[in-house]
């Protein structure tokens, strides 16, 4: 039997945190018996909003990476590739350009709230690349055809975008490209150790895969507990407690306790927090073991996305002979 093919990616930007392990990660590593995995660093989608630091893009492609494999995506199941070095993607994004109008992309809902975020570094007016991204994120997918692509909720108006975007082309020249279908990769965003809806650098809230057992105590020392507890025996609220939050998290077996207790004014909050720190560095410890495996071995980790690569760089010219016959440039 033929498994469904999986598609999916992050952009290079930074190392991947505790929100990305329960929202995305997870769920690639369970897919990764049943169906055919594909997923991509993308490095030059990363580009349209860094294009202006080209070594932050590099940087991370390499930890990006090595989070993958930490994590127990396994290159021996999913084709772990890179986005630079499939030109079929790129040539893909120019023929979809016709078939996608400005104002369709400056509607796209994700688009419209990264340009509003963006304002410094685009001023008023933003770059063609950033407005086309999701062009040649269809590009992306269908060059595998991707029949699922799991993402959070953000990126639904993009899976839509690249859906319209088959049907058009496939209604101008014939029935070639598989419309994807997106599914949530988590219905549960992690908020940040500051009670914020968004985990992010940017915000300095987040826990990294990679963090090392100091970084990790103190993130979690600095976390948002019940403000209204000054004493140890005075009654708490973990439900407006981050470290009860994470405690649900990574302490499954004792949160049940550890909520009693705190509303019963029979836990200290340090003690808690200690308890947290125990349990995120017990759950972090085989991931870090596994990254620094990889990190001490250069070679290996270019090897295994060189062969990545490979692989979904045969499949994507094989769409392409599709992709140009349909389209009469089959010279
Ligand atoms: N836009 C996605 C993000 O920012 C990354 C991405 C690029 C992607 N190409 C993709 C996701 C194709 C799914 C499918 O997270
Ligand atoms: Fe939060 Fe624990 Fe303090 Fe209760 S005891 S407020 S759960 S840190």
């Amino acid at each position: 039997m033929k498994k469904i093919k999986m598609l999916t990616g992050d952009r290079p930007t930074g190392k991947l945190h505790i929100g990305h392990y329960f929202g995305s990660l997870q769920t690639r590593v369970k897919m990764q018996d049943e169906y055919d995995c594909h997923v991509m660093i993308a490095d030059v989608q990363a580009l349209t909003d860094n294009f202006n630091n080209p070594e932050k893009v590099r940087k991370n492609v390499y930890e990006v990476l090595l989070d993958y494999l930490s994590v127990g995506i396994d290159p021996k199941k999913t084709t772990i590739f890179l986005q630079s070095m499939i030109p079929e993607i790129a040539e893909l994004t120019v023929f979809y350009s016709n078939l996608v109008t400005i104002a369709r992309l400056q509607r796209n809902p994700t688009v419209k709230t990264e340009i509003a975020q963006k304002k410094e570094l685009f001023g008023e007016s933003v770059t063609y690349g950033f407005l086309g991204y999701p062009v040649s994120q269809a590009g992306d997918i269908t060059a595998f055809e991707g029949e699922v692509v799991p993402v959070g909720e953000d990126q639904l108006p993009l899976i839509e975008q690249c859906r319209e975007i088959v049907r058009k082309f496939n209604s101008i020249y014939g029935e070639t490209l598989v419309e994807p279908r997106a599914i949530l990769s988590s219905n549960k965003r992690i908020k940040g150790l500051d009670g914020n809806e968004k985990m992010g650098k940017s915000l300095g809230n987040a826990i990294y895969l990679s963090d090392t057992d100091e970084e990790i105590s103190k993130k979690v020392m600095g976390a948002l507990t019940d403000p209204n507890r000054i004493k140890k025996d005075d009654l708490g609220n973990p439900d407006i407690c981050m470290v009860a939050y994470y405690h649900n998290l990574f302490s499954k077996d004792e949160v049940k306790k550890i909520c009693e207790e705190c509303k019963a004014g029979k836990r200290g909050c340090v003690a808690c927090k200690k308890q947290l720190i125990e349990n995120i560095i017990k759950a972090l410890t085989p991931i870090r073991e596994k990254r620094k495996y990889y990190e001490q071995r250069p070679e290996e980790l270019r090897q295994i996305l060189m062969d990545g690569t490979q692989r979904a760089r045969e499949q994507a010219k094989e769409t392409m002979k599709k992709v140009k016959k349909a389209m009469k440039l089959d010279y």
